[in-house]
């Protein structure tokens, strides 16, 4: 039993925690990548970064700076504690309050894996200050099991990109690569000034889809994986348009994601190879070999045209995934 005093407070700290301070960064993740829905996902190069303490505070304290300041929870609901919780449990510890810092750039509720990072980045976390005792294939399938869908907790915990399938019955299994071609697509993301509910857009999912809907997508799921890694080139920059359309869930999300179709179209005008929604949207992601600020710009100006707010970001993908930031000890 480990004993830290804080001003004039002794903090008793159950068995199996270090008396340390933790801190980590985790990256965006764009899902889906079109037809690979729940099952693909690339890091990008947009980070939260997170610090976590125990034995500092007798009760869960989260400090947020950026983005949710003023949203997200600050108690025991927060999903970083919760994800910290969930992890101490796995492994046997009883749960103690954390101190919590998050500071936030990735947007919120845009299809961009804020949730997925900050459950990602909790269950690193929590595995720091225990000592380490799991892997990053460990930490993957807690955070799938919290999360629900793998496709963004794998890029954001293991970076590159991330092949991941499972569900709670089945478990989880996640494969990334970070090959240097990826490193030589240029990715651009379109952000709405406007949010969508992932839980929300899961409810307009159809319960079934039609055999020849399934190959279509599963043939373009393996199309895109194999032009991303062979890289810019003729080849792969001939395929990528046809490889990234989808027929499971972008056309039910159509009504949700206000300007999605203008918003592609000019991403393709504008010299876009691939453009398809990220995660459940609402943002647009695309992937070129040149122009991406004309890229970015063309989407904008298109969102702007239907009276949305936008901002755009050229990203690279983020070949390392959540990475400790230090760890100290008291
Ligand atoms: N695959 C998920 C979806 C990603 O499209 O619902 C969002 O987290």
């Amino acid at each position: 039993m480990g004993t830290l005093t804080v001003m004039s407070t002794t903090i008793r700290l159950p068995r199996g925690y270090k008396r340390l301070k933790a801190a980590c960064r985790v990256p965006a993740t764009t899902a889906n990548l079109g037809p690979g829905f729940d099952s693909m996902g690339l890091a990008l190069t947009l980070h939260n970064e997170l610090a976590a303490e125990v034995g500092r505070t007798n009760k869960t304290v989260v400090e947020i700076v950026g983005e949710g300041e003023n949203t997200l929870a600050r108690d025991e609901s927060n999903l970083v504690v919760r994800s910290m919780i969930e992890t101490f449990k796995h492994l046997d510890r009883k749960p103690v309050p954390v101190w919590v810092r998050c500071t936030n750039r990735i947007p919120l509720s845009r299809g961009l894996g804020s949730s997925s990072a900050a459950v990602a980045g909790g269950v690193f976390l929590a595995n720091e200050i225990c000592g380490r005792p799991l892997d990053r294939e460990d930490l993957f399938k807690i955070a799938a099991k919290i999360e629900g869908h793998p496709d963004n907790v794998a890029p954001a915990l293991l970076g590159g990109l991330a092949v991941s399938v499972g569900d709670q019955a089945t478990g989880f299994h996640a494969l990334s690569v970070d090959l240097d071609a990826l490193t030589k697509w240029k990715y651009v993301v379109a952000i709405p000034d406007f949010t969508i509910d992932t839980a929300a857009a899961r409810k307009v999912l159809p319960k079934k889809i039609a055999f020849e809907d399934a190959v279509f997508n599963v043939g373009r799921a393996s199309l895109v994986i194999a032009a991303l890694l062979k890289g810019p080139g003729k080849a792969a920059n001939s395929v990528l348009k046809e490889a990234m359309n989808d027929r499971l869930h972008q056309p039910s999300r159509e009504k949700l994601i206000v300007g999605r179709q203008a918003v592609m179209d000019a991403a393709y005008k504008a010299g876009a190879l691939g453009v398809c929604v990220s995660g459940s949207g609402p943002s647009i992601f695309a992937v070129g070999s040149k122009w991406a600020n004309r890229i970015g710009e063309a989407m904008v100006e298109t969102f702007n045209k239907q009276e949305i707010a936008a901002r755009y970001e050229v990203l690279n993908v983020e070949p390392a995934g959540t990475i400790s930031l230090g760890v100290h000890n008291f």
